[in-house]
């Protein structure tokens, strides 16, 4: 008999048919009963609701039954029947029971119900099976598809930019090292230093901080394109809105100036969120229930409200004016922490914010000057309960100037010769932002944590699974 999948069985029971044999596989979330029939909750993955498994004891093996506990993965045949008991409208009554594997109840560390979302991180090989991880991968599934159907529907082309790379796009300095140097043995130049001419590349490389600067050259041949892909960061804030790898999405586009692109984020994430809310209702809901109440809520909030847009300059001079005590004191030219954004987004406008025109120094050397020669045309996208979900900028297109501002920055230029070949050659004016993915699933799962929205977090001093 074919595997019927549970949420086919929950969702479809009229077209498979009542009284119909069916076949379903999956885990044992609980088992009760009493000397007559033992209940078993299971699930497959499928959907977060589990099938209801009715077994009448006289029919099967006592040693058989009693190995069935929390976590045991079964295979069961029976009919597909209208439930006698609550809280479900469908079960199986168990004609065959097979067991594929047990889960020993004093050691299976999920044999409880209602663990901390911390401990359920130290257990990252089992936390797959929780129903709320469970949430938030198939979250993270639909999320994923889409934002590629998102971009397909508008003609942009998903780009594959290099994950190993000798530029440094956002000019932090925050990049892991690949070498397949021997570190106990490191070849030396005649001046001392490491003699990256001996390396894997013939130079010194790294992981990819944003497929950026490689999308600028898609978009300037091909109109729109996006990335979509793992980006790394080895910067040392274990806080949690950060991860050492993370996923970004990272639109570019020709021809559209910021205006245009803050019309494309605004477009794009509020799409994301109503995708979810079309789609995704069991995870959410039950997110919502066992979670944060508000999730849902927030969801349709954002869907239905424009964000606020916003200069860097007046958003200091709110700041300024606020009756709060920040912790990093408010001044022009500063680089906002998330205190900022948050009061400004959950206290003072209590909508998403789209902040612009920030200090040059602040940002990275891409950025396309402002006529003030102070400010440059960068967005942040604000979020309630987040912060910064998005980053992004028209690009300078002008030779001269980009040329200028990687000198200023000490830029090595042979990192960076190709970029600036494209402003040699047919520039056109251009804009592009990145979404960092992590945090967009903090905002559709309502989870406080980066840890718990990722399937295998890489965080400082933490590669465990
Ligand atoms: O603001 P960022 O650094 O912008 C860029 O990398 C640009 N190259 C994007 C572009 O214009 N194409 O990062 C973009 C987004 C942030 O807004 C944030 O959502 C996310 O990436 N992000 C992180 N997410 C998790 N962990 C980290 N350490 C992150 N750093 C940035
Ligand atoms: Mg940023």
């Amino acid at each position: 008999m074919k595997r019927t999948k549970i949420i086919d069985a929950i969702k479809h029971y009229e077209e498979i048919g009542l009284g119909t044999p069916i076949s379903v596989k999956g885990w044992v979330r609980t088992k009760r009963g009493n000397n007559a029939v033992a209940f078993i909750a299971l699930n497959d993955g499928s959907i977060v609701h589990n099938l209801q498994i009715v077994a009448d004891l006289s029919k099967f093996d006592e040693e058989l039954m009693k190995k069935i506990t929390t976590g045991a993965c079964l295979h069961v045949t029976g009919p597909l029947v209208e439930s006698q008991g609550k809280g479900q409208v469908v079960e199986v009554q168990a004609e065959t029971i097979e067991i594929y594997g047990t889960a020993d109840p004093e050691s299976y560390p999920l044999q409880k119900k209602g663990h901390s979302v911390e401990f359920l991180r130290e257990i990252g090989h089992l936390r797959p099976r929780t129903n709320f991880f469970g949430c938030v991968l198939r979250l993270r599934h639909a999320m994923a598809f889409a934002i590629h159907q998102y971009f397909n529907n508008k003609g942009y082309f998903y780009l594959n930019t290099p994950l190993i790379t000798g530029s440094d796009a956002e000019g932090a300095g925050e990049m892991f090292s690949v070498t397949t140097l021997d570190l106990n043995n490191v070849p030396k130049t005649p001046e001392g230093k490491v003699d990256y001419s001996k390396d894997f590349f013939g130079k010194s490389v790294s992981l990819t901080v944003s497929g950026q600067l490689e999308g600028e050259l898609g978009a300037l041949a091909l109109g729109g394109i996006y990335t979509f892909g793992p980006t790394f960061r080895a910067e040392n804030s274990n806080t949690p809105r950060h991860l050492a790898e993370f996923w970004m999405i990272e639109p570019e586009v020709a021809f559209n100036d910021i205006h245009d692109n803050m019309d494309l984020a605004e477009d794009f994430i509020k799409s994301l969120v109503r995708y979810a809310l079309e789609n995704n209702m069991d995870d959410l809901q039950f997110l919502n229930d066992m979670f944060d109440k508000e999730l849902i809520e927030r969801m349709k909030f954002v869907v239905e409200n424009d964000f606020i847009r916003l200069g860097y300059t007046e958003a200091i001079d709110i700041l300024l004016k606020a009756d709060k005590k920040f912790e990093f004191p408010v001044k022009w030219g500063i680089d906002l922490q998330s205190e900022h954004e948050r009061y400004l987004v959950e206290n003072y406008f209590k909508k998403p914010v789209i902040l612009t025109d920030y200090p040059k120094e602040i940002k990275a050397f891409y950025m396309k000057m402002n006529e003030d020669g102070k400010t440059v045309r960068a967005m942040d996208v604000l979020f309630p309960k987040i912060g910064e979900i998005i980053g992004g900028s028209e690009r300078e297109e002008d030779y001269e100037k980009l040329k200028q501002r990687v000198a200023e920055l000490h830029i090595p230029e042979k990192d960076v010769w190709w970029y600036l070949e494209t402003r040699k050659f047919g520039s056109a004016p251009h804009s592009g932002f990145g979404l960092g993915f992590e945090r967009l699933l903090l905002f559709v799962t309502g989870m406080s944590n980066i840890r718990d929205v990722i399937p295998f977090p890489r965080t400082p001093q933490n590669a465990e699974f």
